[in-house]
């Protein structure tokens, strides 16, 4: 971790961001329940990560639907920001990207089957490389395509997470390949980092060591990249020694912290807020039960109100008698099991009434709810958490050029 010289004060970067509109719009008609985007923010966000990096450049990761925000508003949000680069994990991710008009580079981060080669080379898309099989597939698609100039892909080594990547021993006959396959070219060297998000973990630096060995191993086999990349949100944030030419950062650009505290003073913030509005309330007598399997029992008289979201919406059944919302401004607890589409809350003697704002993440009258909270509670991490808010929430955006 080295010292960022010439990185503005944190108040001037703060000056810079868009207002808070943590505001609740109104929900689309045909149900109360929906999540909210603030495209300003990721901009924003975009743009703090960028101005604080060592790398020149960002490569901003949308894939999984941009971790729940939506692919392509935060695609469009990453490029205003700043983004250089956007990243994705499948070819129908990218070619998405295209068919809504975005011109900017994009990277497939894992090959996809030989299937899928017409489809990205269509849409124009920078696929990573990690075998030889795909590299050859590959050329044999260029070459019935006689295609003039060569393809830009970017090889990924594994430098010790082990999931995909060209291991270590067979980095030099990769590079190889590429260099003497006539329809590549080598444009990216990649590798992802297993545990940046723990600062003090000696692997983050075996893993920066084994990459710049990657890096010059390709030099002096005369097959240098233009783009050299290794960092993710973590990365981006406390590793500016390890940066090359691309930062990489996922779930820093949604404003989510990969580890608590990691942010420091750095102004990013939340681009999603979720919300409902509560459907019925009532009183219930003590020793009533409530919901599937009657798991909650009144102690003493109480309200409970139904809140119309369930684990069809990501509300995951994990939660029952578990989570909490905010609801007038105060954290009440889930009461029973979360059902398909809506779950139960005890008041207690809170004052509420149907059509009350339900805040499921987020921040309500200064009180907030957080995707790390859901992560606490479910033993998982906020990233998941994101990405699990269903397909049928409607995503109401804020700011962009919506
Ligand atoms: C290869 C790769 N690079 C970058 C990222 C972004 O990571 P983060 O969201 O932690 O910034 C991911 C996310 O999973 C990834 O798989």
């Amino acid at each position: 971790m080295s010292a960022q010289a010439g990185m503005p004060a944190p108040t001037r970067i703060a000056a810079q961001l868009p207002p808070r509109r943590y505001a609740v719009t109104e929900p689309p008609a045909q149900r109360p329940t929906w999540a909210q985007v603030d495209l300003d923010v990721i901009a924003a966000n975009v743009a703090l990560l960028k101005r604080q990096a060592a790398a020149g450049a960002l490569m901003a990761v949308v894939k999984a639907d941009g971790y729940g925000h939506g692919l392509v508003p935060a695609g469009q949000a990453a490029l205003a920001g700043g983004a250089d680069w956007l990243a994705v994990a499948l070819v129908e991710e990218g070619s998405a990207l295209r068919t809504a008009g975005i011109t900017a580079p994009i990277l497939v981060m894992t090959e996809p089957p030989a299937t899928a080669i017409r489809a990205l080379l269509d849409a124009d898309l920078t696929p990573t490389v990690y075998t030889g099989a795909f590299a050859s597939a590959l050329a044999a698609a260029l070459a019935d395509l006689a295609r003039g100039e060569p393809l830009a892909v970017h090889l990924k080594l594994d430098t010790g997470m082990r999931r995909v990547g060209v291991p270590q021993a067979q980095w030099e006959d990769a590079l190889r390949q590429i260099r003497d396959t006539a329809g590549l070219r080598l444009q990216g060297l990649w590798s992802h980092f297993a545990v940046a998000d723990e600062p003090d973990n000696p692997f983050i630096a075996h893993q920066a060591e084994e990459f710049r060995r990657g890096v010059a191993m390709a030099s002096e086999l005369g097959v240098p990249a233009d783009i050299t990349h290794l960092a993710n949100s973590a990365g981006t944030l406390h590793l500016h020694d390890d940066q090359h030419d691309m930062v990489r950062p996922g779930l820093a650009v949604y404003g989510l912290e990969p580890t608590p505290g990691l942010f420091g003073d750095l102004p990013l913030r939340p681009a999603l807020s979720w919300w409902t509005r509560l459907s019925m309330v009532k009183r219930l007598a003590a020793g009533e039960s409530v919901s599937y399997g009657l798991r909650w029992t009144a102690a003493r008289a109480t309200t409970v109100a139904t809140v119309p979201a369930g684990y069809a919406d990501g509300v995951t059944r994990a939660l029952s008698n578990l989570g909490q919302v905010v609801l007038r401004g105060r954290r009440v607890p889930i009461a029973g099991t979360v059902c398909m589409d809506q779950f139960l809350v005890n008041v207690g003697d809170l004052e509420v009434a149907a059509g009350d704002d339900v805040c499921l993440l987020g921040e309500q009258g200064g009180v907030s709810v957080t995707a790390q909270d859901w992560a606490d509670w479910l033993g998982t991490i906020n990233y998941e958490v994101v990405c699990g808010i269903g397909r049928r929430v409607p995503r109401v955006y804020l700011g962009g050029s919506a």
